[in-house]
């Protein structure tokens, strides 16, 4: 029977990837193939001679399989990297995005002092434990609807050793913060899910088929969560608290139309992503 070396494996794989309409077939080839030998890719570059046996050659192509079945990279390495952090994903949760740092550094950009922060819709926890990591003095409370995210979240606060310092939560919108002893925040924050339904056929394979509804999804728009969200927002926020949301790329002029329409705010700014798209709004009460 042949042995396969890593380099042969790579290359098989990458052809087997484009033949199958993969775009970054080289690299995932790559991932895959450090993720089974955990190695880090240079190691992988250092080793190319070396033979692969079982059982690495069969979990390999085990993943090789999923993948062309387009079951995203990050889902099948377990790991997605965010703020320079490694995070925890699977199924459960939708994989970070690095436009989503941009919330991130936008708050610990503008938040000079201690304060209380509420996530919504905190998914794998990739935003509340990089600031709980980068902000150690600040109090954070995240919640979902979906109980399977919140345990990954608590999963990945646990890796950071920031469980402390995160308060996780289940259930829908603001609901479980209701009993809370903190009833005002300096900030609220989320990425919701903002994908209108009737766009479902514009999402790509790897998304639509494996990434959750609910952190995709709200309702024909995209904008039912956000709406309820700008609308509720008010009541939760200290004086000059602040709301910030990620939304879609063409959302924008409806998400300022609905904070302006809105006597609570004072003042609404759009943030741009790094391509200049509007992809955050600013609102301040
Ligand atoms: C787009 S994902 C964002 C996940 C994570 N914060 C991130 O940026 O990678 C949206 C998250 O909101 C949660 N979600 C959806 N509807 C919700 C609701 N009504 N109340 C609370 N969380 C909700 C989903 O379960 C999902 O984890």
């Amino acid at each position: 029977m042949k042995t396969w070396t890593v380099i042969e494996l790579i290359e098989w794989t990458t052809k087997f990837f484009e033949s199958s309409g993969i775009l970054s077939a080289r690299l995932d080839a790559e991932l895959l193939l450090s993720h089974v030998l955990k190695k880090d890719r240079l190691q992988l570059y250092l080793g190319f001679d070396m033979p692969v046996f079982h059982p690495n050659l069969s979990a390999f192509r085990t993943l090789i399989k999923k993948r062309s079945n387009r079951v995203p990279i990050s889902y099948l390495t377990n790991s997605r990297e965010f703020m320079s952090l490694s995070f925890y994903v699977d199924e459960r949760v939708l994989i970070p995005r690095p436009e989503t740092e941009i919330l991130v550094e936008t708050v610990l950009g503008l938040q000079k002092t201690p304060c209380h922060i509420l996530e919504i819709g905190t998914g794998s926890g990739a935003i509340a434990v990089s600031l709980a990591v980068n902000q150690p003095t600040w109090k954070i409370i995240a919640t979902d609807i979906s109980k399977a995210a919140v345990d990954v979240a608590l999963h990945n606060a646990k890796l950071h050793q920031c469980k402390e310092r995160i308060t996780f939560l289940n259930g829908d919108l603001f609901e479980p913060v209701i009993e809370l002893d903190v009833l005002k925040y300096d900030w609220i924050i989320s990425n919701p899910p903002y994908i209108g339904t009737t766009d479902i056929n514009e999402l790509v394979t790897d998304v639509r088929d494996n990434e959750p509804e609910v952190a995709l999804f709200a309702g024909c728009s995209g904008l039912d969560i956000i709406q309820r969200l700008i609308a509720d927002t008010p009541e939760f926020l200290k004086p000059e608290g602040k709301l910030m949301l990620e939304i879609s790329h063409n959302q924008s002029q409806q998400v300022q139309d609905l904070v302006n329409s809105n006597p609570a705010y004072t003042a609404c700014n759009i943030i741009p992503d790094l391509s200049g798209i509007d992809r955050f709004i600013l609102a301040t009460v």
